[in-house]
């Protein structure tokens, strides 16, 4: 199943995340998860494992378990190579070993200090505050963006954690519409009113975290996962299926594109088996009055300011 983006190209509406997937797993995963059906991967230079994709991904392509042309492979640019946007991909491109990208995103919507192309580091002041550059607008890092599209080096262009003030902006400034918005976004934190404005101006919006994080989100953020809620556990019931499964089938029938992220070559086929039931109206909506508006991700923890604030 795929979402038809805003110029044409067709994205699969699931894909695997690689964010926090240990390097010497990766080669396992990747080549699991493309023989389970996904045609998707999710990847940024910030999860310094793009070396480590690429040689699966050329793996995958010269056994012939896989063409180019039917994965759709997206990477993103790091808040430390705004200045250096069409560097940075090419950076991507050569460690990822490949010669286009299907889809790429502005990580963040904020320039923090460069430390090197593609070394993707949050450098830190000397207050123990992420090190932002105030100098650059997302502006110019989206023109920037839309350089990549005339080269040949991306087919797509998005953003990632915008809100509808800077989502808007862009549509203001941009010569190339932004074809995807991705966000965190889950039955604890459904951002319909972000969602409904990106769809509505041929933004296709793709679910970050789509799990709510799970348990790696509760180590690292003690936040509460939604895999755990009785509610949720007494609809998958009603389908015979995990709860990951009603989240993710939720996420899909609001026309969001989900990524979940997983080690477990289990996870990686129960995550994918969400195309043979459809969660009913009412279903739909006991979801929805779930939401607790609950962001599990907090930039303070590692970088010393809520950037969300
Ligand atoms: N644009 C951004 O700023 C941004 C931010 C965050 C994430 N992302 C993207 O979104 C992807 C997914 O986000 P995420 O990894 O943070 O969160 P997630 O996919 O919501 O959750 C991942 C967690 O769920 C667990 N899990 C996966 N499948 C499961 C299942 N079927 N049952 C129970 N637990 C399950 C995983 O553990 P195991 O691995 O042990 O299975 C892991 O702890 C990332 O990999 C990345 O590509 C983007």
């Amino acid at each position: 199943m795929e979402i038809t983006l805003n110029n044409g190209f067709k994205m699969p509406i699931i894909g695997l995340g690689v964010w926090r997937m240990e390097k010497e797993e990766i080669r396992d995963l990747t080549i699991n998860a493309i023989k389970n059906g996904y045609r998707h991967l999710d990847c940024a230079g910030n999860y310094k494992n793009e070396a480590e994709v690429g040689e699966a991904l050329t793996e995958a392509f010269t056994t012939g378990l896989v063409k180019r042309e039917d994965l759709f492979i997206t990477n993103k640019l790091w808040s430390s190579d705004h200045g250096h946007v069409i560097e940075a991909c090419k950076d991507s491109l050569k460690k990822l070993q490949l010669d286009y990208l299907d889809l790429f995103l502005v990580h963040l919507p904020v320039a923090t200090k460069h430390t090197g192309v593609g070394t993707t580091d949050s450098a830190l002041g000397d207050d123990g505050v992420l090190d932002l550059d105030t100098t650059i607008s997302l502006e110019t890092t989206w023109h920037d963006m839309e350089k990549l599209v005339s080269m040949g080096l991306v087919r797509s262009i998005g953003l990632s954690n915008c809100d509808v003030f800077l989502t808007r902006d862009c549509l203001a400034y941009s010569k190339i519409k932004p074809a995807v918005n991705q966000i965190e976004t889950h039955p604890y934190f459904q951002r319909d009113s972000l969602v409904k404005f990106c769809q509505k101006h041929g933004i296709c919006v793709t679910a970050h975290t789509p799990l709510g994080g799970a348990t790696a989100n509760a180590e690292w953020f003690g936040s509460v996962s939604c895999l755990d809620d009785p509610v949720l556990k007494d609809v998958a019931e009603k389908y015979k299926k995990t709860v990951a499964q009603v989240v993710l089938r939720w996420g899909i029938q609001r026309n969001t594109v989900v990524i979940p992220k997983t080690s477990k070559p289990a996870r990686l086929e129960e995550n994918f088996q969400v195309f043979d039931f459809e969660l009913s109206k009412e279903d739909m909506e006991v979801i929805k009055s779930m939401d607790r508006k609950y962001r599990t991700h907090q930039t303070a923890k590692f970088w010393g300011i809520e950037l969300y604030a």
